[in-house]
């Protein structure tokens, strides 16, 4: 989206009293993060041909030639994050890992599995939404972590974790090696060690983690904040767990549905989430004891 509708977006929120953005900086079809120390991800990350017009995930149908993307320079995101300041707002910058990442895999493949024989899988049609989690993954994402938390003061960084497939982790030597090193049994624990070497580092700089709920599947990082997306039960979990948590679930919170039932609404994920059911919606689940309630920092929307 271009900065001008960023701040649109946050002159509204500032409106509504909302005091955080999360902006979802990265994802497979699309690198929107200045990094100086990777410049691939620039040339190469922040760029995909064919964007799907009048369509819903109908990849199918793109126009396959058309150039689309681009990205925010790190000046660009300061000026953002003081424009936000100004208005009251943190920015919530979001790195995503371990899966949605092809574009980051696109520009830089030695971040990628192995296949079964140890070889480099076929580039770009075979490269899988996962980094490997050899040492090299750490140290990219540490860098861009850092990079990243040099822009965003915000006490939160998000790190992702939702979605892996984990497909690639069960036949790459290199993630075999990890577990078998580590003593990890299945790719839930081998995304938990991920997602915990990554929160260390991240501690270490002052700031902690927020992940969506599937961190929660091989064991909590220690100081992890749970976002709730695939339903309420992750945040209960977590609360219950005396974790914080941000209730996010799609059902009520997710934008990207259909708004009303009109002909002529924009063209959206599907569901139908009105503004009267999003307004219903209660951000402390129901069976929660008062102190496992305090855990509940607040809601978020989501749009895509
Ligand atoms: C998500 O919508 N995958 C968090």
């Amino acid at each position: 989206m271009p900065l001008d509708f960023i701040k649109k977006l946050i002159d509204l929120l500032a409106m509504q009293k909302m005091n955080r953005l999360h902006l979802h900086l990265t994802d497979s079809q699309g690198w929107r993060f200045e990094s100086k120390k990777y410049p691939k991800l620039m040339e190469i990350g922040a760029y995909r041909k064919g964007t799907p017009l009048n369509t819903t995930y109908d990849y199918d149908s793109r126009p396959g030639d058309s150039l689309y993307g681009g990205y925010y320079t790190q000046e660009q995101l300061k000026d953002l994050v003081k424009y936000a300041a100004d208005r009251f707002i943190t920015i919530i910058p979001e790195i995503e890992m371990p899966a949605h990442s092809k574009s980051a895999l696109a520009s830089y493949p030695e971040l990628a599995c192995l296949d079964s024989t140890g070889k480099p899988f076929a580039y770009p049609e075979q490269i899988q939404d996962e980094y490997c989690t050899e040492d090299e993954t750490f140290e990219f994402l540490d860098n861009i972590l850092s990079e990243v938390m040099d822009v965003f003061p915000s006490p939160y960084i998000h790190i992702a974790g939702d979605e892996a497939s984990k497909v690639n982790w069960k036949t790459c030597p290199l993630c075999q090696k990890r577990m078998k090193e580590e003593g990890l049994k299945t790719g839930e624990e081998l995304q938990s060690y991920f997602i915990r070497r990554i929160e260390k580092f991240v501690n270490s700089k002052g700031r902690n983690i927020i992940g969506w709920d599937e961190i929660l599947e091989g064991g909590l990082a220690p100081n992890a904040t749970v976002m709730s997306w695939t339903g309420i039960e992750g945040g209960i979990t977590a609360a219950q767990q005396k974790h914080n948590v941000i209730m996010t679930p799609g059902e009520y919170c997710y934008f990207d549905h259909y708004q009303t039932n009109a002909p002529g609404e924009p063209v959206a994920i599907g569901g139908l989430t009105t503004l009267t059911k999003t307004y219903s919606y209660d951000p402390v689940p129901a069976g929660l004891t008062n102190d496992e309630a305090k855990y509940i920092l607040g809601a978020q929307g989501n749009l895509w």
